[in-house]
């Protein structure tokens, strides 16, 4: 069984690395501008809390900006930079070359294209309608499953030209996820059953599935590619990373009708999502366990290594919101906390609490092992300290406040109430997310020192032959 993962092949040549890491380091420089876009308007639509009048015109209103955020941060960023990660992890835990560079340009032209043409379209106030995460006006939506399908068409290939006989775990996660979302994409487009309750049902189908069919496996298989290479050690066990695998794919695409609780949707199906929203228990319970046996009796490397650190707060937040999520699946709770910032606490314990901080271990695990580039120190731990403190005040504070709001509404008092009462955590949700902002600047600072900054410091991969995980 591959326990171990791979660094290198020698019938791998330098152009070949050098075409790898230019990939590399293209998706992970537009993600990052993304991430600075995108969370620039989030900012600003925190603010709008405190100051509803700030930012005046149609170009500047909270329901233009809130889907060009959610939307930006979701497929400029994290699919973007996710993609580009998955391309090589599946190069160099193959022993092989990319299955065609070009193919890998022309999916991140796609992807770019669709997320400026989604952005302009939204602000100008062209939007599909109350369909959350899919705001983007259709033809835009066929321009990114364009970029999805060329992307699965290349990891397969890549993984493909393999040249052990098993695909390493990282690469089912990252080819599934793939395959699933071109599948969830095109039921999301398809329009005849769009209306009434079955649009309902496919919204939440679509809402779920985005983020546990796509960024959910593609972040999974970072942290196995990623931790074994960091520590040197092999993923604690492979058939539990296998049976989270299969219990992901089996589990997750039942939960969506989970949003859409109290709702004329038929009273079995929201059921049968809640008993499998307690399911998933397994594949989160399962994986997570597998990634902390991985790090067991390695503290002294967690402390001393910041892509350990962003991996471990990863893991974290894939434990604590999926678990917080099935939580908020039961109808009892959810008679509190649906409709309130809970719920956004949510969103962001698990989007940037998990998926974007296991993308920022892989990047600085990897990326200067690509380009032979490092980041300061001093720029990690500004990036790290910054966003850790402020994503925990975010999601603290919101979900405190939620919290009361939801027990306000229960309680009959007047709604003004539950607005006023919200005023302190969302000043407090602000200061979490202007640190969040100021890491991210950070981030950017840090992947310029990785690929066009002046220091060269790290080897190149294709020159640490003790680069491999141990077996
Ligand atoms: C500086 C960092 C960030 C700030 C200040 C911020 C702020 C916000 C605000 C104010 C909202 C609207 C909340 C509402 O309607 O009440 C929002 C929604 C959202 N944001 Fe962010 N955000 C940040 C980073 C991110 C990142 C990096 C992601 C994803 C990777 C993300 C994903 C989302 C999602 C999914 C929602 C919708 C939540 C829901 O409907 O439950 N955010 N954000
Ligand atoms: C696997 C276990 C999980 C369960 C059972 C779960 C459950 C839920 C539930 C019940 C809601 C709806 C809350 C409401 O509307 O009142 C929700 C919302 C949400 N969840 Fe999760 N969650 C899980 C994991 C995740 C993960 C891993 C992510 C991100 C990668 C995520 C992202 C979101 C987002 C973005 C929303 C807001 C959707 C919206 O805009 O309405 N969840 N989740």
């Amino acid at each position: 069984m591959p326990t171990s993962v791979t660094a290198h092949d020698a019938s791998v040549d330098e152009t070949d690395d050098r075409a790898l890491a230019s990939i590399f380091a293209a998706y992970t420089i537009t993600a990052t501008v993304w991430l600075l876009f995108a969370t620039g308007v989030g900012i600003l639509l925190a603010y709008k809390f405190g100051a509803p009048d700030f930012g005046r015109g149609a170009w500047l209103t909270f329901g233009r900006l809130r889907p060009i955020h959610t939307n930006a941060t979701f497929y400029g960023w994290a699919s973007i930079a996710l993609v580009g990660m998955a391309y090589y992890v599946a190069a160099r835990s193959s022993r092989t070359v990319l299955f065609s560079a070009k193919l890998a340009w022309i999916g991140l032209a796609l992807f770019n294209v669709a997320a400026l043409a989604g952005t302009i379209a939204l602000d100008l106030g062209y939007n599909d309608g109350n369909l959350e995460y899919r705001e983007w006006p259709w033809p835009i939506r066929l321009v990114f499953l364009a970029a999805l399908v060329v992307t699965a068409w290349n990891l397969i290939g890549t993984v493909a030209r393999r040249r052990s006989e098993d695909i390493y775990l990282s690469n089912w996660y990252t080819i599934g996820g793939v395959l699933w979302t071109c599948i969830v994409a095109v039921v999301a487009i398809l329009p005849w059953y769009q209306y009434g309750l079955g649009q309902v049902s496919v919204s939440g189908y679509y809402m779920h599935n985005a983020v546990g069919m796509w960024f959910t496996p593609l972040a999974l298989g970072i942290f196995y590619y990623a931790l074994p290479k960091l520590l040197n050690r092999p993923i604690y066990s492979y058939a539990l990373g296998v049976l989270a695998f299969w219990t992901n794919l089996v589990f997750y695409p039942i939960i969506g009708a989970h949003h859409f609780l109290f709702s004329p949707l038929p009273w079995w199906l929201q059921t049968t999502a809640i008993v499998f929203s307690v399911a998933m228990l397994v594949p989160v319970w399962g994986g997570s366990a597998n990634f902390l046996l991985t790090m067991r009796g390695r503290m002294r490397d967690l402390t001393h290594s910041y892509p350990l650190m962003f991996i471990l707060v990863g893991v974290i937040g894939y434990l604590v919101g999926s678990t917080q999520g099935t939580a908020e699946a039961f109808r009892s709770l959810q008679e509190v906390w649906h409709f309130t910032n809970f719920t956004i606490g949510h969103s962001h314990l698990t989007m940037y609490g998990f998926v974007t901080f296991a993308i920022w271990g892989g990047v600085y695990a990897l990326l200067p092992l690509a380009t032979g580039r490092e980041p300061g120190r001093a720029g990690l731990m500004l990036h790290f300290w910054m966003a850790v403190v402020g994503s925990f005040i975010y999601v603290i504070s919101l979900s405190i406040g939620g919290t009361i709001q939801g027990l306000n509404w229960k309680s009959g008092v007047p709604f003004i109430q539950s607005v006023v009462d919200m005023q302190a955590y969302h000043v407090w949700r602000g200061v979490g997310g202007s640190l969040m902002f100021l890491s991210h600047v950070a981030f950017a600072w840090n992947v310029w020192r990785m690929t066009y900054g002046r220091t060269a410091k790290a080897a190149p991969v294709a020159a640490l032959p003790a680069a491999e995980a141990a077996a």
